[in-house]
């Protein structure tokens, strides 16, 4: 883990062999659960949790960019989690990712990081 001048804290979620393309992951870190998507244009991050009740969205099903919700089929946008189909309307919170290598950083602000712990 590293934290940079951003005071974003850089931590590994996976591989680059874990995920495959148009596919999505779940990683877990100090209380908080998020969801690590790749796609033909790189690897993205977002909230684990759906908007709109409880299910996660690594369960669902990763639709040309779009992240379907494996409740109610409510759609996210991955890139911008921008909520883009009832019953969800609330965007998802999402996350900078860059690899190093094989590894797959996910970048968190580092106080929400620490108050989540
Ligand atoms: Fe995700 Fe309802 S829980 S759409």
């Amino acid at each position: 883990m590293t934290v940079d001048s951003g005071n974003t804290k850089w931590v590994v979620a996976c591989t680059t062999d874990d995920i495959d393309e148009e596919d999505v992951q779940r990683f877990d870190h100090e209380g908080a659960s998020y969801a690590v998507y790749r796609l033909s244009t790189g690897f993205y991050a977002s909230s684990g949790w759906c908007t709109h009740e409880q299910a996660h969205l690594a369960d669902g099903f990763v639709l040309g960019g779009e992240i379907e919700c494996p409740r109610h089929q409510g759609r996210f946008d991955i890139i911008s989690g921008k909520a883009l189909s009832p019953p969800v309307c609330v965007k998802l919170e999402t996350y900078p990712v860059r690899v190093d290598g094989h590894e797959v950083l996910l970048g968190l602000p580092a106080l929400a990081a620490k108050d989540a712990a």
